[in-house]
């Protein structure tokens, strides 16, 4: 396993992480959790990443029971949350969502309790959240960071000026600012990581922990044979993320991408996972799997990392045709 600092902070993370959006609780139950975390665990991932949102909390007690089940040096392992949409969808009250005081506190309690831990090392406002002073996000972060309840505090799809933002108010205040971003990046999904970013890099520094690098599992190449049973993207209630994925120009170029993979004798999801790490803006992609076999195949993206010279990227990005470009004119 290779690890990399996230940003610039002290902290260290595995560049393969593991998720639970969609599979806990919905997808697997105990025992398959307890055997993927323990997968991850054994091939060196040290993140393991949750939010209030999975599964209406059900998800942050699914990942708790299997911690407190495996017992680990909690110095060994790297745990999250998020805050912003809270438990309950459409039938949230006012206050029981978004990014108030009172909401983010009690949310990062309530995480807290859910994965029976002391503290999350890394807490992200999931979305940006527009009603709220970015003085009052900055400020509740900051003293949740001094009461030791978080570590690092950061942000998901919240855009560049947004992130600077709220480095602008730290300064003002002397407050600590985020320094870790969880952005959806893969091959068909690139603005924020490869432009949007870049001066928050070259600036004040950001750790990056990807969301998605398959693209949902179409990445890799299984629902070019149909919709296999049981799969995400099959799961009733899911149209939105079919109808994102599963369209003709990504379709036609998806298939090139698993002739080129063939070619190289690697899998299509190795591969997608790999030139996603390759970019060094990234400090760690977040896997998801629903099987063991599906957590093998991706760790190998690992290996294939290394095969990924300036040619075969230079194959890859023929394909793609998709590179975000700065229009300086
Ligand atoms: N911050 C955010 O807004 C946000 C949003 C989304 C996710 N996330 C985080 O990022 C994590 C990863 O996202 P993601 O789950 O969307 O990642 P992903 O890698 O794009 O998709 C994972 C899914 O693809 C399928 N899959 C994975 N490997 C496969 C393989 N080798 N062969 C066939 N199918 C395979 C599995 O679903 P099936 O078996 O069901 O097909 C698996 O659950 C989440 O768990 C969550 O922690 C954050």
């Amino acid at each position: 396993m290779e690890y990399r600092y996230m940003g610039r902070t002290g902290l260290q993370l595995s560049v393969l992480s593991f998720g639970s959006w969609v599979t806990f609780h919905k997808q697997i139950e105990d025992h398959k959790a307890d055997e993927l975390m323990g997968m991850a665990y054994d091939a060196g991932v040290n993140f393991f990443d949750n939010a209030e949102a999975y599964a209406g909390g059900e998800s942050e007690l699914m990942m708790g029971r299997v911690l407190k089940n495996k017992q680990w040096d909690r110095a060994t392992y790297v745990l999250s949350s998020k805050v912003f949409f809270g438990l309950q969808g459409k039938n949230n009250k006012p206050n029981q969502h978004g990014l108030g005081r009172k909401h983010i506190v009690e949310a990062c309690h309530a995480a807290i309790g859910r994965m029976q831990t002391d503290y999350l090392d890394l807490y992200f406002c999931h979305r940006p959240d527009p009603n709220v002073p970015i003085e009052e996000v900055v400020w509740t972060m900051h003293n949740l960071i001094l009461q030791g309840k978080i570590l690092y505090w950061g942000t998901s799809q919240w855009s560049g000026a947004e992130i600077m933002e709220a480095h602008r108010v730290a300064q003002q205040y002397g407050l600590i600012g985020p320094v870790m971003e969880q952005p959806q990046y893969n091959m068909f999904e690139r603005f924020k990581v490869e432009q949007d970013y870049l001066p928050v890099y070259r600036n004040v520094g950001l750790g990056t922990t990807i969301w998605s690098p398959l693209a949902a599992g179409f990445l890799t190449g299984k629902y070019l044979e149909g919709m296999p049973e049981g799969s995400r993207l099959a799961i009733e209630g899911f149209d939105w993320l079919k109808n994102r994925w599963m369209q003709e120009d990504k379709i036609s170029k998806l298939k090139k991408l698993v002739a080129l993979a063939d070619e190289l004798g690697v899998s299509m999801a190795s591969l997608a996972i790999a030139w996603t790490i390759a970019n060094p803006h990234v400090t760690t992609a977040i896997l998801g799997a629903t099987k063991p076999q599906q957590l093998t195949e991706n760790l190998k993206g690992l290996e294939v990392v290394k095969m990924l010279n300036p040619e075969i990227m230079g194959w890859i990005e023929e394909i793609l045709q998709n590179k975000p470009h700065l229009d300086l004119a």
